[in-house]
């Protein structure tokens, strides 16, 4: 088995086999107030893969997103990043996180945003280094020329564009997105997307994305997997043949409309209890 060190920001390193997943999660289940949140998840995620997760809502994905972020301890099962725990790779500042809500801190501009976290992480860089770092994050989400604006001056896709730089600019192996664009505009969103595309390609990041869109999902995964509700299950698993690289006229392939009719399908299967499976 081959193993080499993979790339960790600050000179941190970690370690890959190269016949494992980079995250990999076997019979995962999640109990919470006595309710199955979670039943018996197995996730293999390979390096450099863009995976979305799609189901009805309360069927456990923000819950399972928190597991893969070590947030929240499965109730059994088991979760590795690399090889590591979740709360060690967390630790090690492998896994980036995204929400919904961008959660800028308002007296802050948007390149003090962008490198905030890494200050907290790393507090021997100076702030010129975490200003030129926070700048390049800002430049890489196409927001570089808005870098001394607050928050309340800038969009709500371009708060979203900082919440990713902010995510970024720690260089984590993995980032997990929750419903990032979810309170976009339609066409902000396909371009939102479309520029989540393109810092995947220039990045080579694992990127694992809830959402509630079956175009979002189509657009820019590899393989998506459809939760089911009561217990919150994977219930089927579609794999994106599309070429990369993809811009938004893939929607009017004929492939992808197909692929929109099988996720739409299994999606509808995935809202009956203990359906489809
Ligand atoms: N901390 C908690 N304590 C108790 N129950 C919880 C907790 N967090 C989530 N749940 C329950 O777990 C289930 C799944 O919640 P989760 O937020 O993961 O769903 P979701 O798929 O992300 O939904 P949505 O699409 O609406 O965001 C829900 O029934 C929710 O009430
Ligand atoms: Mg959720």
């Amino acid at each position: 088995m081959r193993i080499e060190p993979i790339r960790a920001a600050g000179g941190r390193s970690a370690h890959i086999r190269h016949d494992d997943d980079l995250i990999s999660a076997k019979g995962v289940s999640v109990v919470m107030a006595r309710q199955l949140v979670l039943s018996n998840i197995d996730l293999a995620i390979p390096k450099g893969s863009f995976v979305s997760l799609i189901g009805p809502s309360g069927c456990g994905k923000s819950t399972l997103l928190k597991v893969l972020a070590g947030l929240v301890e499965p109730t059994s099962g088991s979760v590795s990043i690399a090889g590591l725990s979740p709360v060690e790779a967390a630790r090690k500042r492998m896994i980036g996180l995204v929400f919904q809500d961008a959660n800028l801190l308002p007296w802050k501009n948007a390149v003090d945003n962008a490198s905030m976290l890494l200050g907290i992480a790393d507090r021997s860089l100076s702030r010129a280094q975490l200003k030129a770092r926070g700048q390049e994050m800002l430049d890489l989400v196409g927001l570089g020329d808005s870098a001394h604006k607050r928050p309340h001056e800038l969009s709500g896709g371009m708060r979203q564009r900082v919440a990713i730089a902010r995510a970024l600019a720690l260089d984590p192996a993995v980032l997990l997105m929750d419903e990032p664009f979810g309170a976009l505009d339609a066409i902000t969103r396909d371009s939102m997307g479309q520029s989540l595309l393109e810092i995947w390609q220039r990045t080579g990041k694992t990127i694992v994305l809830v959402t509630h869109s079956i175009d979002e999902a189509i657009h820019l995964s590899r393989h998506v997997h459809v939760l089911g509700i009561k217990p919150g299950r994977i219930t089927e698993s579609l794999d994106i043949g599309l070429p990369y690289p993809r811009d938004l006229s893939v929607t009017e392939d004929p492939e992808f409309v197909r692929l929109v009719v099988q996720l739409r399908t299994m999606l509808r299967a995935s809202h009956q209890p203990g359906g489809a499976s």
